[in-house]
C-alpha cells in the first residue's frame, strides 16, 4: 500500500485545520505503516502558483505547514514529507501527461468550471491543467490508494483514465506503466464550525480572531476563547437529538468529542441537564490539555528554519529516489 497526498500549504492553522485535515495524515499514516505501506505526503506549492499569490507567503507558509505536521504527529523518518518544487519530476511528468490527458476531460472538471468563475478567459492555464499536475503527483509514485473527499473524487477518476489510456496506447498489454490509484475513504474528517455562530466554518478567513483557536494560541487565550463562544442559554441536551437546531452547543459538544476520543453521545450522557457554564471551563482545559504539547512543538520548530528546510530537503531526495524510475519509462514509452 502506497499511499499518496498533497496540501495546500496555508498559514494561519487553526483547530479546523487539524481537526479536519492533518489529524486525518497522522492516522493514515500509523495505519499505514503498521501494514508495512509507505506514506508519502507533499506540500502542494506547485498547485499554489494556480491562484494569484505572493511568494514570499508561499515560502512561508510552506515552512509553517511543516512545523504543524510534525508537531501535530507526521513523522518524517516514516512518511515521506517534501514540497512538490524540491522535486521536479512532477512537474516533468505533468508535461508528459499533458499529451494523453483530453481537453474534453479536463473542461468537465466542476472545480475548474468553479474557480475559474464566468471569467474563464483571464483564468490561468495552470489552474486549467492542475488536474494533470495532480494525475503527475499520484502515478509519479505509483500510489495504490489516494485519500479522497467528496470534491476531489472528479480528480482521481481522471487520474485514473489518465492513467488507462497511457497503458493502453503506449504499453503492451501485459507490461502496463502506471498503476490506477484506488480511493482510500478517509474516516469522516470532523468538520469545525466558528465559536461565533455555530454556522460558519471555522476559518482563517473569519475577520474575528475569537472564532477559531489557532495553532499558536497559549492556555491562556483558549480559555478565554471558549468562555466567548457563543451559545444558547440552555443546559445541554441528554441525547443527540436534542442538539438539532442549536449549532453553537452541536459544534461545541463535538469538538469536545474529537478531542477526547470519544462520541458525541458519550459527552452527553456525562454533560447532559448541565449548563455551558460547567461545560465551558471542561471544555477549554480539554483543549488546553490535548493542544498544548503540539502548540509548543509548533512554536519552536516554527521558529528553527534550519530543521524545516533540513526535514524537506531530506524528504524530497525519498521523494527523488522513487519518481526517477517511473519518470524514466514513462520518457521510454513515448519514444523520448
Ligand atoms: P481555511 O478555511 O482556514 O482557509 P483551508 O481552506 O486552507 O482553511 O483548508 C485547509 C485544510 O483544512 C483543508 O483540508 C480543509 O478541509 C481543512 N479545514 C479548514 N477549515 C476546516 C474546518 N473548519 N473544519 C474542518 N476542516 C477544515
Ligand atoms: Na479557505
Amino acid at each position: 500500500m502506497r499511499i499518496v497526498s498533497g496540501i495546500q500549504p496555508t498559514g494561519n492553522l487553526h483547530l479546523g485545520n487539524y481537526l479536519g485535515a492533518i489529524r486525518n495524515w497522522v492516522a493514515m499514516q500509523e495505519q499505514v505503516s503498521a501494514e508495512g505501506g509507505e506514506c508519502l505526503y507533499f506540500l502542494a506549492d506547485l498547485h499554489a502558483i494556480s491562484m494569484p499569490h505572493a511568494p514570499a507567503d508561499l515560502a512561508a507558509n510552506t515552512r509553517e505547514m511543516v512545523a504543524a505536521l510534525v508537531a501535530c504527529g507526521i513523522d518524517p523518518d516514516r512518511s515521506i514529507l517534501f514540497n512538490q518544487a524540491q522535486v521536479p519530476q512532477h512537474s516533468e511528468m505533468q508535461w508528459l501527461l499533458n499529451g494523453t490527458a483530453r481537453m474534453g476531460w479536463l473542461n468537465r472538471m466542476t472545480q475548474w468550471k468553479d474557480k475559474a468563475g464566468k471569467n474563464r478567459e483571464g483564468a490561468s492555464v495552470a489552474l486549467f491543467t492542475y488536474p494533470v499536475l495532480q494525475a503527475a503527483d499520484v502515478l509519479l509514485y505509483q500510489a495504490t490508494h489516494v485519500p479522497v473527499g467528496e470534491d476531489q473524487k472528479q480528480h482521481l477518476e481522471l487520474a485514473r483514465d489518465i492513467a488507462q489510456k497511457f497503458n493502453n496506447d503506449f504499453c503492451a498489454e501485459n507490461a502496463p506503466l502506471f498503476t490506477l490509484p484506488a480511493p482510500f475513504i478517509p474516516p469522516e474528517a470532523a468538520r469545525i464550525m466558528s465559536l461565533r455562530d455555530g454556522s460558519s466554518k471555522m476559518s482563517k478567513s473569519d475577520p474575528s480572531d475569537m472564532s477559531r483557536i489557532n495553532m499558536t494560541d497559549g492556555a491562556d487565550t483558549i480559555m478565554q476563547k471558549v468562555k466567548k463562544a457563543k451559545t444558547d442559554p440552555e443546559p445541554l441536551p441528554c441525547e443527540k437529538a436534542g442538539l438539532e437546531g442549536r449549532a453553537e452547543a452541536k459544534n461545541l459538544v463535538a469538538i469536545y468529542a474529537v478531542m477526547a476520543g470519544t462520541s458525541v453521545d458519550a459527552v452527553l450522557s456525562e454533560f447532559g441537564g448541565e449548563g455551558f457554564g460547567k461545560f465551558k471551563p471542561a471544555l477549554g482545559e480539554l483543549l488546553v490539555e490535548k493542544l498544548g504539547p503540539i502548540n509548543e512543538r509548533f512554536l519552536s520548530l516554527r521558529e528553527d528554519r534550519a530543521a524545516l528546510d533540513a526535514i524537506l530537503a531530506k524528504g524530497a531526495e525519498k521523494a527523488r529516489a522513487r519518481a526517477v524510475p517511473t519518470l524514466e519509462k514513462t520518457y521510454q514509452a513515448l519514444g523520448l
